[in-house]
């Protein structure tokens, strides 16, 4: 791993692919501070990693202020939080659609911000934004979780340009469908044939890869998938006619069904 040490801060760390990037960040860091809503639920991984945590609902602009007087100086910063913000636009009230960006997309903008400007100053540190495939690919059922990933993507790849000649490395991760655990895994839903997995481990491991290789970005799935999502940037229309032929619709409104409560 790079000389990158120190005080590192990971959001989304409860999650399935939080506690993989946890883990694998964990020998990197002094002190780990692990981050979600739900305190209570990084008990067990703050214990085995002995990391601080910091509660804090990112959909709550005080609370987001909150997290970045509380955490202190980071070096690592790993943006991995989100709602998975499944289902048709037009399935969304305001307050809905209002809670999707603010989680999504403006939390971790106001996080990257607010922590750059130390490690600017310090000349060292690096940012990781967890996106997605849906970053790249746009599909039916996937609106407002399209529009944060293509956002952090965006978001992620100008920062790092901006803050190229200051010691601070930005990188975007975008993992496609994560089995084991997770958002995706928790909806037990079976892929369409000739697409597969990736483990959360996979994600960790590309996490561990970018921070200490400062890659710009780093998909993380299987060939064909990473090739459709390549394909879907250069050709929308037809990516869109070939998904929704191989049962994208089926899958997305399976996942949506399944996430609804966290709407
Ligand atoms: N799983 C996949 O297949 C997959 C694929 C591509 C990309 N991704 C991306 O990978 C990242 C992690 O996803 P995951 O699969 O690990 O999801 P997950 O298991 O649902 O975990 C999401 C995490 O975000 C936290 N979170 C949700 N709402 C929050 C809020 N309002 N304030 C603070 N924290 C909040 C959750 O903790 P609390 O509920 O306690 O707050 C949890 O720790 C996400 O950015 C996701 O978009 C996942």
């Amino acid at each position: 791993m790079s000389s990158l040490r120190g005080r590192i801060l990971v959001t989304g760390a409860a999650g399935g692919l939080g506690g993989a990037i946890s883990h694998a960040l964990a020998g990197q860091a002094n002190p780990l501070i692990l981050s979600a809503r739900r305190a209570e639920q990084l008990d067990g991984l703050a214990a085995d990693l002995a990391a601080e945590v910091i509660a804090c609902d990112l959909e709550d602009r005080a609370q987001v202020s909150a997290l970045v007087d509380a955490a202190g100086p980071v070096d690592i910063l790993v943006l991995n939080a989100a709602l998975p913000a499944s289902g048709p636009l037009l399935e969304y009230d305001v307050d809905q659609v209002d809670r999707a960006l603010e989680v999504n997309l403006r939390a971790p903008t106001v996080l990257a911000r607010q922590f750059a400007e130390g490690m600017v100053e310090r000349r060292r540190g690096h940012i990781v934004f967890i996106s997605s495939l849906s970053g790249k690919a746009a599909a039916a059922g996937t609106a407002l979780y399209s529009a944060t990933k293509f956002g952090l993507r965006g978001l992620s790849l100008s920062l790092r340009a901006d803050l190229e000649e200051t010691g601070v490395g930005v990188s975007v991760i975008c993992p496609g469908f994560v089995s084991d655990a997770g958002m995706f895994a928790d909806t037990e839903a079976k892929l369409p044939r000739g697409l597969s997995t990736v483990t959360p481990s996979d994600v960790a491991d590309a996490t561990v890869s970018a921070i200490e290789n400062n890659r710009a970005e780093i998909d993380v799935a299987p060939l064909a998938l990473r090739l459709s999502a390549g394909f879907a940037q250069l050709a929308p229309q037809l990516a869109q006619a070939a998904t929704k032929k191989a049962g994208g619709r089926r899958l997305s409104s399976h996942m949506a069904d399944r996430q609804r409560d966290k709407r």
